[in-house]
């Protein structure tokens, strides 16, 4: 064994015990499943946008929406490749943000599924900006789709806001696969 310290001795520190495996990212299913695990750590809201397809109307449930810029007024958000909504989504189609309210989660589970009417027996209307309106949400962003940009698997799309509103009440989150619903809390 070496005089110095650290050579040829074992050093296990109580950190490296205790630390969560570093996840090497490989392209295979389980390592996929567990990097989408990985990423729910991380709590959001959860949106629904919606748009017309051909007089169609179609939504899709969303988390990855976030603000971008004030001036001029943007949104991004991203959506996969294989949605069969993608199409709708095209520059320069007009498309609303549903931010959604602590009492919406069936909604959102509605707009989670792929395909079908998701409109069906709902009491939706359509905007004067041509998106189908959905009632009940705490905000909505009246939006334009301004750029595409690819992502892997998806596409970020990058809106411009061209109206909204926001109303009082309490989220809906989305934490590690739950919905949870944010208890009223006072303004701050
Ligand atoms: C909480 C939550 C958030 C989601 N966020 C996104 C998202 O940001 N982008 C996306 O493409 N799909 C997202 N999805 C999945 C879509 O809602 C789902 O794939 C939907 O069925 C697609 O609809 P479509 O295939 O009819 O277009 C999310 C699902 C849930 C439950």
């Amino acid at each position: 064994m070496s005089d110095r310290p650290g050579q040829g001795v074992e050093t296990i520190s109580v950190a490296d015990a205790t630390q969560p495996l570093l996840m090497p990212v490989q392209p295979d299913i389980e390592a996929t499943r567990a990097l989408r695990a990985g990423l729910g750590a991380f709590a959001t809201g959860v949106t629904i946008v919606t748009a017309f397809d051909a007089d169609q109307p179609v939504g899709i449930t969303v988390n990855s929406f976030a603000s971008v810029s004030l001036d001029p007024p943007l949104i991004l958000w991203s959506i996969a490749r294989a949605a069969t909504c993608a199409p709708a989504f095209a520059p320069g189609r007009r498309f609303c943000v549903h931010v959604l309210g602590a009492a919406q989660e069936s909604l959102a589970r509605r707009f989670a599924r792929t395909g079908g009417d998701k409109f069906a027996d709902l009491e939706w209307t359509s905007s004067t900006h041509g998106t189908p309106l959905l009632p009940g949400c705490i905000a909505e962003f009246h939006c334009s789709v301004t750029a595409c940009h690819a992502g892997g698997d998806h596409t970020i799309i990058i809106g411009r806001v061209h109206a909204w509103l926001a109303r009082e009440g309490p989220a809906l989150l989305f934490h590690r696969g739950q919905f949870l619903a944010l208890p009223s809390l006072g303004s701050v």
